[in-house]
C-alpha cells in the first residue's frame, strides 16, 4: 500500500468540518438553541404556520399572510404511484413521486422559490395518496382551504382533520423544517452545485434521509415505548437494554450537549393534544428514569432527549401508522432542503473536495505473467 504524503487534515464523515456557509439556520449544540433566520424555534412554534416558517427559510421575510395548500398530482405523478409494489416503503414511494414530478414539469437549474413552493405542496398529496393506494383506496383530492399539515390529514382519511391533531402536526412541520448541515440537506446542496434541477436534489435528500442513522429513529422510538408497556417495568428495562450495551432511541444527539430545543418544543405540543395524554404519561415517565440512568452510566458525556423522542408522541397522538414516520418527516423537511437548494445556486461553487489516497502503490501490468 502507498504510504499517504498528503498531509492535509482529513476528519472521518467530516465531523467538525466548515463545508458551507448558510444564512437559513443556526444550531447552537452547545447551548441547545436552534434558529431559523435568527428566530428561536419555540417562539416559531407558538406564533407561526409551516407556511409562515417556509417562506421565512426560502426567503428570509416573514409573511403574516403566508399560505401553503396541498397540489393536485399530476398524472405521471399518480402513474408511478399507481406503479409501485404492494409493501413499498413510504420513503421510496415518496423519493419515486418526486422523480415524476420533476420529469413531468421539466425542471431546469437554477432553483426558484416558485419551483420550491410547488415541490412543498406536492409532497404531502404524493404521501397521502401513496397510503391510501396501498390499502386499496382511490387518492382523495386536496382541499384548497385548509393549509398543508390539515390537508395532508384530509387527504389521508378523506375526513375533515381535528383541529388540535392539524394545529399539532403542523407545529412538527415547523420543528422538522430545518437543521442545518445534516446529511440529506448536504446531499441536495451537493447535487445542486453540479447544476442539476430541484427534483434531483431532493430525490438525493430524501434517499439520504432513509438510512436509520439519519430518519429512522421515531419509528423506533414507539417500538421501544411498547415493549416497556408501562413506567413501572421502564427502569429494569432500561437497565438490561443498557446492559446489553444497547441504544436508547430518542437520545443522544452529534451536535447537541444540552436539552434538544426541538424535543422541548414538541414535548409542549404533545402535552397540548388531549387524545395522546395515556401514552404522554408513559413516555415523560420513561424519558425521567432514562436521563437518570443515562447520566449515572456516562457521567462525562451529555446524552440528553433528542428531537425523535416527542415526534413520536405527536404523530402517534395525530393518529399517524409508524411506517408512515420517516415520510412524515421528509415531507416536513422539504421547506429546508428547497432553501438550501436555492441558497447554494445563488452563490455557487461546485462542492468537489479531495480524497486521501490510500491503495496501491503504482505498478504496472507488464509485471504480470502474460496469459497462456
Ligand atoms: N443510548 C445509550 N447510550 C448512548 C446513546 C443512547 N441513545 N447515545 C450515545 N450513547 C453512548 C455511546 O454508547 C457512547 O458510549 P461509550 O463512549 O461508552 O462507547 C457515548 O454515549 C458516545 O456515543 P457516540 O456514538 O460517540 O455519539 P454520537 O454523537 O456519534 O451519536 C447518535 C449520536 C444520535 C447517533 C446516538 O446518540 C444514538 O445512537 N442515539 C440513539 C438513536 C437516536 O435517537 N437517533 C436520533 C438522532 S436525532
Amino acid at each position: 500500500m502507498e504510504t499517504s504524503t498528503d498531509t492535509r487534515p482529513y476528519s472521518a464523515g467530516l465531523e467538525g468540518v466548515i463545508a458551507g456557509e448558510t444564512a437559513i439556520a443556526k444550531v447552537d449544540g452547545q447551548n441547545g438553541r436552534l434558529m431559523y433566520r435568527g428566530y428561536p424555534i419555540v417562539e416559531l412554534v407558538r406564533h407561526g404556520t409551516y407556511a409562515q416558517v417556509a417562506e421565512l427559510l426560502w426567503t428570509g421575510e416573514w409573511r403574516e399572510d403566508a399560505a401553503l395548500h396541498c397540489g393536485t398530482l399530476t398524472g405521471p405523478v399518480l402513474a408511478a404511484l399507481r406503479s409501485l409494489p404492494d409493501g413499498t416503503n413510504a420513503m421510496d414511494a415518496l423519493r419515486s413521486a418526486v422523480s415524476a414530478w420533476g420529469a413531468s414539469e421539466r425542471l431546469t437549474y437554477p432553483p426558484t422559490l416558485e419551483q420550491a413552493r410547488a415541490l412543498t405542496a406536492m409532497a404531502p398529496s404524493a404521501l397521502a395518496a401513496f397510503a391510501r393506494l396501498q390499502q386499496g383506496l382511490d387518492p382523495v383530492e386536496p382541499d384548497a382551504e385548509l393549509g398543508l399539515a390539515a390537508g395532508f390529514l384530509y387527504q389521508l382519511t378523506g375526513e375533515a382533520p381535528d383541529a388540535p391533531a392539524a394545529r399539532a402536526l403542523d407545529a412538527y412541520f415547523i420543528v422538522a423544517a430545518e437543521h442545518g448541515f445534516n446529511a440529506s440537506t448536504f446531499t441536495a446542496r451537493v447535487i445542486t452545485s453540479t447544476q442539476s434541477d430541484l427534483a434531483s436534489a431532493v430525490c438525493g435528500a430524501i434517499g439520504a434521509l432513509k438510512g436509520p442513522l439519519h430518519g429512522g429513529a421515531p419509528t423506533e422510538v414507539v417500538s421501544q415505548l411498547h415493549k416497556i408497556g408501562s413506567p413501572e417495568r421502564a427502569e429494569q428495562w432500561i437497565r438490561e437494554a443498557l446492559d446489553r450495551g444497547e441504544r436508547l432511541m430518542g437520545f443522544g444527539h452529534r451536535v447537541y450537549r444540552a436539552y434538544d430545543p426541538r424535543a422541548a418544543a414538541l414535548r409542549e405540543v404533545a402535552e397540548g393534544m388531549g387524545n395522546t395524554a395515556e401514552w404522554l404519561r408513559l413516555a415523560v415517565a420513561v424519558e425521567d428514569i432514562a436521563l437518570r440512568m443515562l447520566a449515572e452510566r456516562h457521567p462525562d458525556r451529555v446524552l440528553k432527549t433528542n428531537v425523535e423522542y416527542y415526534t413520536a408522541a405527536v404523530l402517534q397522538g395525530v393518529g399517524l401508522p409508524p411506517s408512515l414516520f420517516p415520510a412524515t418527516f421528509a415531507m416536513a423537511r422539504h421547506a429546508g432542503w428547497t432553501a438550501h437548494a436555492i441558497e447554494q445556486a445563488s452563490a455557487n461553487r461546485i462542492i468537489r473536495p479531495d480524497v486521501r489516497y490510500i491503495g496501491e502503490a503504482e505498478r504496472s501490468l507488464a509485471t504480470l505473467a502474460t496469459p497462456a
